[in-house]
């Protein structure tokens, strides 16, 4: 198996410095990523996340454990097959990092040339690569002429004109306003579905998530599993609310995972869905928009830890009045993009069955 994934890590371990100035910021990471794959490394500042991607991207070796990436192992590898490797990955730093002297056609053109791309393939390619970053116009201008949303997707532009095999992406929409930085993570989600490469993309933003197919989570260097991120940030909220009122505490976390069952049943969520999901959570579940949007960034998350979508709740006691709300709003969801799927329906109808909700007021919903 570790041999047809692009990069596969096997107990990676980092240590900076030498002797008493000895630290180790990386342990025993393990994680195989395919072609394809867009997976989003998230974790608090300092807990490895650039090292991690550094080791990657054969900018640095590892003291221990194997790093192998596409085929070839980095562990005490030659300067030229290093080369080789680096030569297939598209780099995308949080500065954009052109060079100031140069236009931005010319910031592309280096990435070809690298390569050995040259002539009328190297401009076809570079104009090609422009146009899908929305960037044509700007070819012949320096990079002090553009926006820092332009700046960066020039940026993109240079690192993905190879069509690399690998894309990493260190905060890729750190300096973005919400809009730009959207379009950016989505950029690069299409330019790798369409290349088939492997993206790993570092983020502090929450509402980017959902373009990830797998999200890994860093603390303290080590590797922790979406699972229990979740299930510990979901405990921290309902700890919190329990103190308050456990039944609700209790309720609400049923209707929350059951409402993300619903928009996820069809294996995509659509922004209408989301916005009824929000509606539903503000006027139903009666909460504020920092705490629907705390629902919101779990539910997400959730979607991607799919072992942790079975219910695992307890029967949340509905009373009869709970318990209409309860499917109304799941019928809602399973609308609220103009039309219900078979999977949407199978999934309000195993949910109601999983939490004991009445049959009949299933069906009489509809
Ligand atoms: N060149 C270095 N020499 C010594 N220690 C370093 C060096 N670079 C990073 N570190 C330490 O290694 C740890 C991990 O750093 P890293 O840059 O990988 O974190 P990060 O998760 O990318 O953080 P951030 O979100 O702030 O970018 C930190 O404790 C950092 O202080
Ligand atoms: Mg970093």
């Amino acid at each position: 198996m570790a041999s047809s994934a692009r990069i596969a890590l096997e107990n990676v371990s980092y240590l900076f410095g030498k002797g008493a100035l000895e630290k180790q910021v990386l342990f025993d990471i393990d994680t195989q990523i395919e072609g394809g794959e867009i997976v989003i490394l998230t974790g608090p500042s300092g807990s490895g996340k650039t090292t991690l991607l550094t080791l990657i991207g054969a900018l640095r070796s590892a003291q221990q454990g194997s790093v192998k990436v596409l085929g070839q192992e980095l562990k005490n590898a030659s300067e030229k097959d290093l080369i080789k490797v680096r030569r297939q990955i598209g780099y995308v730093f949080q500065s954009h990092n052109l060079l100031d002297s140069l236009t931005i056609h010319q910031n592309v053109q280096m990435a070809l040339q690298l390569i050995g791309v040259k002539g009328k393939e190297a401009s076809d390619r570079i104009a090609a690569v422009l146009q899908r970053v929305g960037l044509a116009e700007h070819e012949h201008k320096f990079p002090r002429e553009l926006s820092g949303g332009q700046k960066q997707r020039a940026g993109i532009a240079r690192a993905l004109v190879n069509r690399p095999q690998i894309v990493l992406a260190d905060e890729p929409t750190a300096s973005l306003d919400k809009q730009s930085g959207r379009d950016v993570v989505e950029l690069i989600q299409d330019l790798a579905r369409e290349d088939g490469s492997a993206v790993i993309l570092v983020t502090h933003d929450n509402r980017i998530l959902d373009v990830a197919d797998r999200i890994l989570h860093l603390e303290d260097g080590r590797m922790k599993s979406l699972t229990e991120m979740v299930s510990e940030g979901a405990s921290r909220m309902l700890n919190l609310l329990e103190k308050h009122d456990p039944n609700s505490a209790n309720y609400l976390a049923t209707f929350s995972f059951a409402l993300a069952r619903i928009a996820y049943a069809d294996g995509e969520v659509s922004d209408s869905e989301r916005d009824e999901m929000r509606r539903i959570l503000h006027e139903v579940a009666r909460l504020e928009a920092a705490e629907v949007e705390f629902i919101m960034e779990l539910s997400m998350m959730q979607k991607r830890a799919k072992s942790g979508m079975d219910a695992r709740f307890t029967n949340p006691a509905l009373d009869k009045h709970r318990a209409e709300h309860f499917l109304e709003s799941l019928y809602a969801i399973a609308q609220a993009d103009g039309m219900t799927s078979g999977q949407e329906i199978a999934e309000i109808e195993a949910i109601a069955t999983e939490f004991g909700l009445p049959k009949n007021a299933a069906s009489e919903s509809d």
